[in-house]
């Protein structure tokens, strides 16, 4: 066989040229994005994005939370067109999904919240600003437009917490969550270990690391300073646990109540909240609770929130929004969160591996593959849209033993 006939019979590939797009291009799934984002990134900021608390119990358990469930599909339905698409807090999204928030975004990569919000913006869905951004409220509000979310942590110094408030509502900001889990730090182990602190200072050890991980470094010299840009003083570099400490470990139901006088929009509770909880919750005046442990990195061996979504939506009925997050990595687990009763989930790692991989084109990334496996998982389960998932989604699923999950 002549090399002309060979080349009629294996048609070539585009090559694609961009060498970040390349190894894009190879990431099939979050897991391989969080690979590809562990060989870029020097190890102490890998770790800030990928560790835990303590014992990391919590991380594993968010995990087997989703992945203990079976589904037990319908056979032969029409699902040429499923519709993805739900009402969350009153606004349809193409998909029950929401960007989390996240602190130092910009210590990770450059392109920081404004790269993560723009893709947020591109697949129609929120993105939630943390108080801990390294972009500021105003900043964000007047580059992209995605649904915006601010996430506030209630600081010690009050009268910041009103004037953050006050803030993202002229910006228009949507819906406000508070966080209420971080009465004091968790224990990172791995930051502890590397000595880690924001924003990260040249040391001995990051300078050895500039020599592995040189593309890192180069972009981060090249890219303005890390601030805490919610903030006007400028504050010196801080360990987590100096962070963390400015928010107030005093907070009760009755900021929450404050917060409601205060804040016209949606309101949203985020924390590891049970069914008494919930109903408290409700009584504030919160329009949704959203279920986390922090993607456990607070209190370890706190339950997985994926294993409050029942008890929640039966204590706190159908008028309350119930979001959840911690260990989201598929579309599966979206699919799997829904029919257990959740009006939506929320992601934090799983678009910061997307991030450190490949930019803002890394967070596209990320979000169309949770897009595409959702879309997939529902027309295998035989689902022909979300409402049906949540209507019927307790003869979806099965549950299997933990030891074998
Ligand atoms: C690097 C990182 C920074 C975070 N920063 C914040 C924050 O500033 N405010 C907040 O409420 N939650 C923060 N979280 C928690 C996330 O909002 C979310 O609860 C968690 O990431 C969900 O778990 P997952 O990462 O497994 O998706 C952070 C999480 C990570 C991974």
């Amino acid at each position: 066989m002549k090399v002309r006939e060979i080349g009629q019979l294996i048609r070539m590939r585009p090559v694609e040229l961009d060498a970040a797009r390349r190894r894009l291009a190879r990431c099939h799934d979050i897991h391989e994005l969080r690979t590809r984002a562990r060989r870029l990134i020097p190890r102490p900021v890998f770790d800030y994005v990928d560790g835990g608390a303590d014992e990391e119990l919590s991380i594993r358990a968010n995990r087997e939370a989703f992945t203990r469930w079976r589904f037990v599909p319908r056979a032969l339905v029409d699902v040429s067109a499923p519709d993805t698409s739900a009402r969350v807090l009153d606004r349809a999204l193409p998909l029950p999904l929401v960007l989390g928030p996240t602190g130092f975004t910009r210590m990770v990569h450059p392109a920081g919240e404004i790269g993560v919000a723009r893709a947020a913006e591109r697949s129609g869905l929120p993105y939630t600003l943390s108080t801990m951004a390294t972009t500021s409220i105003e900043d964000l509000a007047a580059a992209t437009d995605p649904d915006r979310w601010f996430q506030l942590y209630i600081l010690k110094d009050s009268g910041l917490n009103s004037e953050l408030v006050d803030r993202a509502a002229a910006c228009g900001y949507r819906v406000l969550v508070v966080t209420i889990d971080t009465a004091v730090a968790g224990h990172r182990s791995r930051d502890q270990r590397n000595g880690l602190i924001i924003p990260p200072e040249l040391t001995a050890r990051s300078i050895a690391s500039i020599a592995s991980r040189p593309g890192y470094w180069i972009r981060m010299l090249r890219s303005p300073a890390i601030v805490f840009a919610n903030f006007a003083a400028g504050h010196p570099s801080m360990t987590i646990e100096e962070i963390i400490a400015l928010f107030s470990p005093a907070i009760t139901w009755d900021d929450i109540a404050a917060l409601r006088e205060r804040w016209t929009g949606k309101l949203v509770i985020k924390g590891p909240l049970g069914a008494a909880d919930a109903a408290r919750a409700v009584g504030a005046g919160a329009d949704g609770v959203q279920l986390s442990n922090h993607g456990g990195r607070q209190l370890d061996r706190a339950v997985p929130p994926a294993d409050l979504i029942t008890e929640v939506r039966d204590a706190a009925g159908p008028g309350l929004s119930v979001l959840v997050d911690s260990g989201i990595r598929h579309g599966a687990d979206i699919a799997t969160a829904i029919a257990l009763g959740a009006d939506a989930c929320v992601i934090g790692r799983a678009y910061l591996y997307g991030l450190m991989a490949g930019g803002e084109p890394g967070v596209d990334k990320a979000l169309d593959l949770l897009t595409t496996q959702f879309r997939r998982t529902l027309q295998l389960l035989g689902v022909t849209s979300v409402a049906e998932l949540r209507k019927h989604g307790h003869e979806l699923l099965t549950r299997v033993h933990p030891d074998i999950a």
